[in-house]
């Protein structure tokens, strides 16, 4: 992609109301554009991290046999009444009458809606268990929106349900998809955590949350740093003794973003909806339950807040815009042009995503602009360096420049690539 045709608006300074680091990086270059208060628009730059993101979780999900769906958004009300949630959800659902006069909801989450799909087609226990899942968006009144996408009205989540005929079953799903969470995160360049967390109104007995430590977030963990043990649900007594309560060892505590929330439901959705299917001795039984759900769009605000320096983001590798950006410092410059675009076009003929900042800018503002968005190699045409024959490559997360011969440029960025994309196979 050309950079003059692209829709970059990269800001000097953030708008003063955002509060969060990622925030400000995210606004600050280009990737999201604020539209009303909690509600966001994906740029282009953002767009592709959003989608990448989405394509490791599809990804994931597949590789251990979940299906994905794409479910309603729109919602009857009466739904919410026949599983009891809608007074306990209250004014976070946005709901409003059709011009039929019935009462409608944007959904918060889909529970309701995937039970009634298991209620439809799950009948014996021949065609159990299974996974379904879905990457869509979530609509949620929220009483404080706030740090940007971490925090917003509207946003994606992947969302997976699972059904079994027993416990154990349950346990294998449960098990299937809390090492799917650590894969994906993982590919997503995230340090994190999973915790043991509270059911809160989704019921069920047993449920991990994935943290991600982060100035930024509005959460906290409890972690013991001698026996590994975590929570993001620890009593009073516990928070002021500061003892583990494994070992006993002192717990540390820190502010996190919740990025992914697991939970066995067990039949609360099934005994209210009566989703049932006949056992092995012709027997009707509620369908076990599992939920579990990832905030795609709190991936790219926890990777910024855990990877950036002060000049801007550095992406992971896996979830970057683009793997390259190249910069011929002056445009005007005859040779350098040649070179940025051989580099160019070699890059994109191996299927790298590549972004060529063929602006007419001053190379202050490219090098600034490059190190803001935050793509994780940087390939430099200087004018004086290519005279010489030479390309610089520039790692933008160490820092570290290499300066290669200009036919070595694509050998050498090849392998910066594939040692890249071989890590991310190994995890
Ligand atoms: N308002 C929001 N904005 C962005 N992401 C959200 C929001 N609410 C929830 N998420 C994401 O969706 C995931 C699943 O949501 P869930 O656990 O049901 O929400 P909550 O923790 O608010 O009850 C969360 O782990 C989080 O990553
Ligand atoms: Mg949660
Ligand atoms: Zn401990």
């Amino acid at each position: 992609m050309l950079w003059s045709k692209s829709l970059i608006p990269t800001l000097k300074e953030a708008p003063q109301d955002a509060e969060a680091v990622s925030h400000k990086l995210m606004l600050r270059s280009g990737l999201i554009r604020q539209l009303s208060s909690g509600v966001y628009c994906y740029l282009p730059l953002g767009w592709r991290v959003l989608r990448k993101a989405e394509e490791i979780i599809r990804q994931e999900m597949d590789a251990c046999g979940a299906q994905q769906v794409l479910l309603s958004a729109l919602q009857p009300a009466a739904l919410w009444k026949e599983s009891g949630r809608f007074e306990e959800i209250g004014r976070v659902m946005i709901s409003f009458r059709d011009r039929r006069d019935k009462q409608m909801v944007l959904g918060p989450t889909h529970e309701e809606v995937i039970t009634t799909i298991a209620r439809a087609y799950f009948k014996s226990y021949k065609q159990l268990p299974q996974t379904l899942y879905q990457i869509q968006t979530k609509f949620r009144d929220e009483p404080r929106p706030r740090f940007g996408v971490l925090r917003s009205c509207e946003f994606i989540m992947k969302d997976a349900y699972s059904f079994d005929k027993d416990a154990e079953g349950l346990n294998k799903s449960y098990q299937d998809m809390y090492k799917a969470y650590h894969k994906i995160f993982r590919r997503c360049g995230l340090d994190f955590l999973a915790v043991e967390a509270d059911p809160g109104i989704m019921g069920g007995d047993v449920s991990h949350e994935f943290m991600v430590p982060a100035r930024g977030g509005e959460d906290a963990v409890a972690y013991c740093p001698s026996c590994s043990w975590a929570s993001s649900n620890v009593s009073e007594n516990i928070k002021k003794s500061k003892k583990c309560p494994k070992c006993s060892g002192k717990l540390d505590f820190k502010a996190a973003i919740e990025i992914g929330h697991i939970f066995k439901l067990g039949t609360k959705y099934s005994d209210a909806l009566k989703a049932r299917f006949l056992d092995e001795n012709g027997k009707e039984q509620p369908i076990i339950m599992g939920c579990y759900g990832i905030g795609v769009n709190r991936i790219l605000a926890s990777a910024i807040e855990q990877r950036h320096d002060k000049d801007g983001i550095i992406w992971p590798e896996e979830i970057s815009p683009y793997r390259a950006v190249i910069l011929p410092l002056n445009i005007q410059d005859q040779a350098s042009r040649a070179a940025a675009l051989e580099v160019y076009n070699e890059l994109e003929k191996r299927n790298i995503d590549v972004l060529l900042d063929d602006r007419d800018e001053r190379a202050g503002i490219k090098l600034k602009d490059a190190d803001l968005i935050g793509i994780p190699l940087q390939v430099i045409v200087g004018e004086k360096n290519i005279k010489q024959g030479k390309i610089e490559i520039k790692k933008r997360s160490t820092d570290e420049r290499t300066l290669v011969e200009s036919e070595k440029a694509i050998s050498k960025l090849m392998s910066e690539l594939k040692l890249t994309l071989d890590k991310a196979q190994d995890l």
